[in-house]
């Protein structure tokens, strides 16, 4: 049977890349350091195949088409179509058709009802963490779209509750597969409205405090104050994914690092799988 052997989640936002070059040297070597500490955790766990869960930004669906979840089972998926990210070294990653398709099928049963895709492209959202962690082997990549960057979104709760039937899924495939999830997104940041560049320090740091708490605890704090904390910040649904798939236990902070260059509050954690 395939087997969760870890959880992750880390931030991601265009001007890490864009920027990059330009982000003060002692936050650029701890956000370089965070991603390859995960990178590295990543490789160490030998994962064979990670679900990435992100938002689209508008690469695969527009407003006339916005799945609230879409499950991409293809065998291969597209790299990142912004141009600015055409260095990124992947034009095309394997997926992992049949853990896919499991996916879908396991929610279907469980009372969930994803969308789901054959050939999905895997925006900044997904590559920049892979690209920026530095893996020495690329697994294989089951990219899962939750949309967080446009109302109305699924609940905070529902969130946590994809990654437990995340792991359901994971855990009752019969291939012998190392899997393991990365959240990406978050956390606080704000794009294209007026509060555009807002990092909420104070926000973030009780956010990553109460991940180490109940699960409800953490919900309660975010639902309250998810929507005075930017857009950007709702993409944090996406680490509850991560959480949930880990049973809501197991919580460590890699680093925070609150950075203006690239105008968004980095986060970078993974959790103890029991
Ligand atoms: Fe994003």
């Amino acid at each position: 049977m395939a087997s969760l052997v870890g959880a992750f989640a880390a931030s991601h936002g265009p001007l890490i890349i864009r920027e990059w070059e330009n982000v003060p040297p002692g936050q650029k070597q701890r956000m370089g350091d965070a991603f390859r500490e995960l990178g590295q955790r990543i490789t160490a766990a030998k994962v064979d195949v990670l679900i990435a869960v992100s938002p689209d930004h508008w690469s695969n669906f527009f407003l006339d088409n916005v799945p609230t979840i879409c499950i991409g089972v293809g065998e291969v998926n597209d790299g990142p179509p912004e141009p600015w990210m055409k260095a990124f070294p992947h034009r095309e990653m394997p997926g992992h058709a049949g853990l896919g398709m499991h996916i879908v099928e396991t929610a279907l049963e469980q009372g969930f009802e994803p969308s789901f895709s054959h050939r999905l492209k895997m925006d900044h959202g997904i590559c920049i963490p892979l690209w920026r962690m530095e893996l020495a082997k690329m697994p294989r990549v089951v990219p899962i779209f939750l949309n967080s960057i446009e109302t109305p979104m699924p609940t905070l709760r529902r969130c946590y509750q994809w990654g437990g039937l995340l792991r359901k899924a994971i855990e009752s495939y019969p291939e012998k597969l190392r899997v393991a999830v990365l959240g990406t997104g978050g956390l606080s940041h704000s794009i294209g409205e007026k509060t555009m560049g807002a990092i909420h320090e104070d926000f973030d740091h009780e956010t990553i405090r109460r991940f180490g708490g109940a699960p409800e605890d953490l919900i309660a704090f975010l639902d309250e104050g998810l929507p005075a904390r930017g857009n950007g910040s709702e993409e944090v649904r996406n680490w509850l994914v991560a959480h949930g798939a880990a049973g809501g236990r197991g919580f460590e902070l890699v680093d925070y690092v609150p950075s203006p260059k690239v105008i968004v509050g980095c986060g970078f954690a993974s959790w103890q799988i029991n």
